[in-house]
């Protein structure tokens, strides 16, 4: 290789150099930017409704004190499913709800964040201690649905499961008769 090659080849890798250096200022300055937007996209929309509780005093009064958790026939027909995650468990642990009915679940947690996910279905959501977490749900079927903690909440998690099972609209309607709240732990 004569000495001129070799600085013609050298002109190439610094030329390679370059490109690829302004590569990579282009992707560090996109992701600085996308970083940037996100951040103040998130702070110029919030939630559209954050609702919050005391997590050391669910148990003393409000809304989920031990007699209101359950299932609950509104005056209109729907369903408001109230209940609280805590290490390692669901209470209620089997939640009792109609078919083809408006559901409403309203649920917290009473220390550190777990999951609630309903096995085939798309109803998934955190309980995050201090929030309540609200999410509409409706099923077409009878029938019961495993319902795992799906966020690690220590070393109990894998073990943390409750149920949903689902029963006829007549038949829910029927025992919601009395004013108590509704769920099929221990049937
Ligand atoms: Cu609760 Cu994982």
């Amino acid at each position: 290789m004569s000495a001129e090659e070799s600085h013609h080849g050298a002109e190439i890798a610094a030329r390679v150099e370059r490109r690829w250096a302004t590569i990579a200022v282009i992707i560090i300055v996109m992701m600085a930017l996308l970083a940037a937007f996100a951040g103040i996209h998130r702070v110029t929309m919030p939630q559209p409704r954050v609702e919050t509780t005391d997590p050391s005093r669910l148990h003393l009064s409000g809304e989920f004190v031990e007699a209101n958790l359950g299932s609950a026939l509104e005056p209109n027909g729907a369903v408001t499913v109230r209940a609280i995650g805590q290490q390692y468990s669901f209470t209620p642990a089997c939640i009792l709800v109609p078919a083809e009915t408006p559901i409403t679940l309203r649920a917290t947690s009473a220390d550190v964040v777990h999951g609630i996910l309903i096995q085939g279905t798309n109803i998934n959501t955190m309980l995050v201690p201090g929030y309540v977490s609200e999410q509409l749900m409706r099923f077409e079927r009878t029938g019961d649905y495993l319902m795992p903690c799906q966020e690690f909440c220590s070393f109990g998690h894998e073990g943390m499961w409750g149920k949903v099972r689902v029963i006829d609209k007549a038949d829910f309607a029927d025992r919601a008769k009395g004013d108590g709240r509704l769920s099929c732990v221990g049937q």
